[in-house]
């Protein structure tokens, strides 16, 4: 009896959503706290089960809808293995990451998945970081369309990256900050769908392409800031531009009240900055903390209505 496990994190967007799908620079990190695991095991019947607990689903490979993102992952393997006969297996993947949260859940449980079935496969010689994150890719574009590739990137690599999009290949690097950074992250506990709000913008850019590019260039240039401040240990400068990005990201339309709330909550308590993380319209928002001033942010944002916090170290 073989069995593989493989698991991936969370993801915030520290600088850069949204402006990241029209190829300008963003930074991500990882939040290991929070984790899909995905297990393959040999299947004592004939077929391959396909199982999520947390989403109530337990169904085979062979009925599976054509764009359900747990089957392609599955097929995206199997074709790199080369099998000629299926293996009967049993797939299962958990999570603890929130759903349509802004937290990358559906990044991190294709990225699980192919990892896990990699093993399996004993491929894991071709299930490098690059392949997990190509794979979880093409897992995404089912999922949210045209996603930038930035969150596949960070729950595959599991360090913080700086990202930009762009042909033949997109620029990847991970980086270390000079200081560490304390990050708290907030629920608002509504639940916002990537592909909609990225869709949204899309057609507000359509409509408006000259202000938007702008805003675009705003945040690209907000998070090469960022990254030299974060590289250089100014704390201050990174707060500060993380309150900048969350003013265009208002402008964008892509923030809402309960996120404007908790980030006015979360600066009115001390933090260095703040702002929403994710594509918007609900899901978390993050908080720059030091450690004078966490416990003060965390018990604000909880009375500003925060459904749950986690707190996320960038060292
Ligand atoms: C979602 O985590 C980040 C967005 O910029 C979408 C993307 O980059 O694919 C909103």
């Amino acid at each position: 009896m073989r069995t593989t496990e493989a698991s991936a994190p969370g993801k915030i967007i520290l600088f850069g959503e949204h402006a990241v799908v029209y190829g300008r620079p963003a930074i991500a990190a990882p939040v290991t706290q929070v984790r899909a695991t995905a297990v393959v095991e040999d299947n004592p019947e004939t077929g391959v089960i396909l199982r999520a607990p947390d989403l109530g689903r337990d169904y085979e490979l062979q009925t599976a809808d054509e764009n359900d993102p747990f089957a392609r992952a599955v097929h995206l393997v199997i074709a790199a293995a080369g099998t000629f006969r299926m293996p009967d297996l049993i797939i299962t993947v958990r999570s603890t990451i929130p759903i349509a949260g802004g937290l990358g859940s559906g990044a991190a449980m294709a990225a699980a998945v192919i990892r896990a079935l990699s093993q399996y496969f004993s491929m894991e010689f071709l299930a490098t970081d690059e392949w997990v994150s190509d794979m979880t890719y093409q897992v995404e574009q089912l999922l949210h369309g045209t996603p930038s590739g930035i969150d596949n990137t960070v729950v595959s690599y599991e360090q913080p990256v700086y990202f930009r999009k762009q042909q033949p290949v997109n620029i990847i690097e991970t980086f270390t900050p000079a200081r560490p950074l304390h990050l708290i992250i907030a629920d608002t506990g509504l639940a916002s769908s990537t592909k909609e709000v990225v869709g949204d913008v899309r057609r507000r850019w359509q409509a408006d392409s000259a202000r938007f590019e702008q805003l675009f260039d705003h945040c690209g240039r907000i998070a090469e800031a960022a990254r030299q401040a974060i590289e250089a240990g100014e704390i201050e400068t990174v707060g500060e531009l993380m309150a900048e990005n969350h003013t265009y990201l208002q402008e964008m339309s892509v923030s809402s009240p309960e996120l404007d709330k908790l980030v006015a909550a979360a600066k009115a308590a001390g933090a260095l900055g703040a702002k929403l993380s994710g594509a918007g319209r609900g899901g978390n928002i993050i908080a720059l903390v030091t450690e004078d001033s966490k416990t003060a942010v965390r018990q604000a944002l909880l009375a500003a209505g925060a459904r749950q916090i986690l707190g996320s170290n960038l060292t």
